[in-house]
């Protein structure tokens, strides 16, 4: 790995835990690349935390628009010709009071596309930069509803699905990727955010600190995991 500051690109970094990944990713150190679908409102986060003196910039992408996540993967290589951690963050959350099967089918096809082919291009689209230095962390913003156990619980079947699938993804994807390329999978735990509410227990801060180690993880680290404050967690 070159000495180099590290490039950290967050997806979904305009709001909720995102822009806490964003922060705390600059307070350590990094050159951090705040992603968001929307230019105003990546623009103006992005600009708050230069304020702070943070390294931080903007890059638009729209997970669900895989020409989107391909300009952006060209602007992150105009720009800086590397790419060290990617957090898979951006995420949504359409079916609380819906069920799997009479709900309206669109709603199961926009959650996978943004949770799981989002974060899938994503992956293919920015890997080859941590391929070409051979040096890479990757993490996927899951949640412990996409546990096997849960999906014999009734409700969230779309948001359960599609965390499931990008549990594993995280665990196909980790048994192909070479070299010192960590891909592991994090429940931020229940955390108020808009999507979260505000009865959730966890700060976004709190979230973004449990994290961010996945981050920073050495070539022992664990690779294909799945995890929750540190701990491993049942897929
Ligand atoms: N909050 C919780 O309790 C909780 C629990 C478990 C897991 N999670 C996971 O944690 C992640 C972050 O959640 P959060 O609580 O911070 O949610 P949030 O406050 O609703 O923020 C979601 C972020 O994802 C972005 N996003 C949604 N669709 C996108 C798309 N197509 N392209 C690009 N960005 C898109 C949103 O952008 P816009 O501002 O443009 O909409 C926003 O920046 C998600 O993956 C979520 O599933 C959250």
């Amino acid at each position: 790995m070159s000495q180099d500051k590290q490039v950290a690109f967050v997806t979904g970094g305009n709001r909720g835990i995102g822009y806490e990944l964003v922060k705390q990713l600059a307070l350590n150190g990094f050159k951090v690349i705040l992603a968001s679908r929307n230019p105003e409102m990546g623009h103006e986060a992005a600009q708050k935390l230069k304020e702070s003196d943070l390294d931080v910039s903007f890059v638009m992408m729209d997970v669900d628009n895989q020409e989107s996540i391909r300009q952006a993967a060209i602007t992150v290589n105009e720009r800086y010709g590397r790419l060290d951690v990617l957090i898979n963050n951006a995420g949504v959350y359409l079916d609380e009071n819906e069920k799997l099967l009479t709900m309206d089918p669109s709603i199961l096809e926009k959650t996978m596309a943004t949770n799981f082919f989002g974060a899938y291009y994503a992956i293919i689209s920015f890997l080859p930069f941590m391929e070409k230095q051979g040096y890479g962390r990757i993490i996927n913003v899951s949640s412990e509803y996409g546990a096997m156990g849960e999906m014999s619980v009734q409700g969230v079947g779309a948001y359960k699905l599609s965390k499931l699938a990008l549990n594993g993804l995280t665990q196909l994807a980790a048994a192909e990727i070479k070299g010192d390329i960590k891909i592991n999978a994090v429940c931020p735990g229940w955390v108020s955010t808009d999507m979260g509410g505000p009865s959730a227990p966890r700060t976004p801060k709190q979230a973004a600190e449990s994290i961010l180690w996945l981050a920073t993880i050495g070539p022992e680290g664990p690779h294909g995991g799945f995890f929750r404050d540190g701990k491993r967690i049942d897929w």
